[in-house]
């Protein structure tokens, strides 16, 4: 079992490091946990409604979730550590552990056991104290340290909903959220406790609302800390599965809508002032489409038509995709999106346009060096793969 998930783990960290869209897919988020760079506070009812057995198995489930090797704590010479704080709450939250006390899994393993053994007298059970005590030890707890720019999570594990005047959940979890924390809530559902999982599922965010019953929650979760850990520089926009669904699985890239006019080759040298970066790729219908629904909605782009710049263009007899300074272009595959009539001949109009054509746009070969247009740049999302530092 153990050896099973080493080998698991080596071949999920070889297949990140070797990421090559050879295989003609776009980019996943990094999916290594030994690599997860977070600071996370888990939010823990301890009333009543919770008892101890469900407090043992919540213990035991945090323990799983950070058992696949995360490095937990902070180490100046490793950047890609998960920092855990540890809250109870009943009629009142309790700080079990601050996010710099813990500063190994085993450490946390004790530390969890110990705050999570039984539950206490009171059966009152509100939510919105727990979210604000995780939402000031995220503001004090950071000052002086390196971690600004680290995603925030709050995972809650809840028995009730309460939703009492001051003590609704419902605006503090709204302000964490536009702060950008992620909120992950998993429902302990008792005998009776009435709307638990619809109630949290509006404190968690899109797509972070599970219950305890599902076949593997750990993993659930795990899933959830990873997607939280795949993110995009600001001013660029995450490749999602579907453009309009927040909660839709994300990829680990990040496309940028240029709105300044320039000839292919220059849109090109102007993603690749950025490391890892290039002009963007549609290897099939859903990114040509995603990026088609970004542009529309971004007004600075030119319309009427539109016309932006892509990655394509011909070299030595091949229409290839353009892939960040240092890698091998990427030969056009299976999907074609040509303009009827296109590819005109390539020798003078090796490079290639998105032009409008009715409700959507065409892929239409154009020269390299003149003529102006916008442009689509793609690069790696921040991720347990692919570390940012804090002027990423
Ligand atoms: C800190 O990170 C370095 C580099 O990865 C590692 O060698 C060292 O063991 C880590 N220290 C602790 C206390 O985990
Ligand atoms: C909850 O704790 C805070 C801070 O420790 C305190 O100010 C407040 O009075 C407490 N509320 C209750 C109902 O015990
Ligand atoms: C649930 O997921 C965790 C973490 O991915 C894994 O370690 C564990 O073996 C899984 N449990 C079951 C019963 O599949």
């Amino acid at each position: 079992m153990k050896l099973g998930l080493l080998i698991l783990l080596l071949l999920v960290s070889v297949y990140a490091d070797t990421y090559s869209p050879l295989s003609y897919v776009d980019r996943p988020c990094g999916m290594d946990l030994s690599n997860l760079w977070l600071d996370v506070v888990v939010v823990v009812d301890n009333s009543q409604g919770m008892t101890n057995n469900g407090l043992d198995n919540v213990a035991a489930n945090i323990l799983n979730v950070f058992s696949s090797g995360t490095r937990i704590g902070s180490n100046s010479s490793e950047p890609r550590t998960t920092r855990l704080g540890l809250v109870t709450y009943n009629s009142n939250a309790t700080q079990q552990a601050d996010l710099n006390k813990y500063q190994s899994i085993n450490d946390a393993g004790n530390g969890i056991f110990d705050s999570l053994s039984t539950v206490v007298y009171t059966a009152d059970s509100y939510l919105a104290t727990g979210l604000t005590l995780a939402e000031k030890m995220f503001i004090e707890q950071s000052v002086n340290t390196i971690r600004g720019h680290y995603k925030r999570v709050v995972i809650v594990y809840a028995s009730e909903y309460n939703e009492d005047g001051e003590l609704d959940p419902l605006s503090v979890a709204n302000r964490l959220k536009l702060s950008n924390v992620k909120i992950i809530t998993v429902a302990y559902e008792q005998p009776g406790s009435v709307g638990l999982e619809n109630g949290l599922s509006q404190i968690a965010s899109p797509g972070f609302s599970f219950s305890n019953n599902v076949v593997n929650i750990s993993q659930e979760i795990q899933n959830a800390l990873l997607q939280s850990n795949c993110f995009c520089p600001s001013n660029w926009i995450q490749y999602h599965t579907s453009y309009s669904d927040p909660a839709s699985s994300r990829y680990g890239v990040c496309l940028q809508l240029v709105g300044v006019l320039a000839n292919w080759v220059a849109a090109k040298n102007g993603c690749r002032m950025k490391s890892n970066t290039n002009l963007a790729t549609e290897f099939n219908q859903a990114k040509h489409d995603f990026i088609l629904e970004a542009v529309k909605d971004n007004s600075g782009f030119q319309r009427n038509p539109y016309q932006y710049h892509i990655g394509l263009n011909y070299i030595n007899d091949d229409w290839v995709w353009d892939q960040p300074a240092g890698q091998p272009p990427v030969k056009l595959q299976s999907w074609f999106n040509w303009g009827t009539g296109f590819p005109n001949a390539p020798a003078s109009q090796s490079a290639v346009s998105n032009i409008q054509s009715g409700v959507t746009t065409k892929w239409t070969n154009v020269a390299m060096y003149t003529g102006a247009a916008n442009y689509v740049c793609e690069t790696y999302s921040c991720d347990t793969d692919n570390y940012c530092d804090d002027n990423y």
